[in-house]
């Protein structure tokens, strides 16, 4: 790897986890009793946070492929695993939250939610597909799998239907965001629609 490489990932990495940095920051506020951003309903607000930031950086991840062919920046590729990896990290988050601060750790209503809600079951399988991508992410899983690594990740756009699916289920009133997340999806899956007509290919890495 080389020196700016290097130097360009330890960016990447301080920069996907400020979102984190400041959530833990705001958290400590709270918990000492000193004014905080994390309104009346903290567990809300966590869950807001972190679901947004998980939705942002699956859409990134998705954004590297058309940005590279557009552009030619080629470079870009070796941000993509990176980028999908603080994907999950931030639903990981989420899913905590709801797991620990929500419920508890009240397994019989967690799972009575997850079935009964399907909001919540689309979040549920998205999580489900986003800890298989992570685990086959490595260099041995990819040699190891060969041609079916590439179909298997391919589920990354189902994951990203279903996180949008989930966020416009999920918000209740301003669904600006939840739209905007939504047209951004589109767009992606539309250029890759669009590039797969024009240039006939069976895989897209
Ligand atoms: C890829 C997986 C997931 C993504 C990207 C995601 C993302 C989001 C987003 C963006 C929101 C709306 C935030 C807002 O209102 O602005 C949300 C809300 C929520 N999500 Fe998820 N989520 C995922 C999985 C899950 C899972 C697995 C669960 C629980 C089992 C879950 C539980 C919730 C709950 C309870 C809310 C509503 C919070 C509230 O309004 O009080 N999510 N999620």
């Amino acid at each position: 790897m080389t020196r700016q490489l290097s130097f360009l990932k330890a960016v990447v990495h301080l920069l996907a986890l400020l979102p984190a940095g400041w959530l833990m920051w705001q958290g400590w506020l709270l918990y000492d009793y000193q004014d905080h951003e994390m309104s009346a309903n903290p567990i809300k607000y966590i869950h807001h946070f972190t679901g947004d930031w998980a939705v942002r950086f699956i859409l990134v991840g998705l954004a590297i492929t058309p940005l590279r062919k557009m552009n030619g920046w080629n470079k870009l590729i070796k941000f993509r695993r990176m980028i999908g990896l603080y994907g999950f990290f931030y639903v990981v988050l989420h899913l905590s939250n709801f797991i620990v601060l929500d419920y508890y750790f009240d397994w019989m209503t967690i799972l009575k939610e997850i079935i009964k809600r399907p909001a919540i079951s689309f979040g549920m399988v998205a999580a489900c597909l986003l800890l298989l991508l992570a685990i086959t992410s490595t260099k041995g899983w990819i040699r190891r799998l060969g041609k079916k690594w590439l179909i298997l990740h391919q589920a990354v756009y189902l994951i990203a239907l279903l996180a949008v699916t989930h966020n416009m289920m999920m918000v209740k009133a301003d669904l600006s965001e939840p739209m905007i997340h939504a047209l951004i999806l589109a767009g992606l899956l539309g250029y890759r629609i669009y590039d797969k007509v024009r240039l006939g290919r069976k895989s897209y890495a």
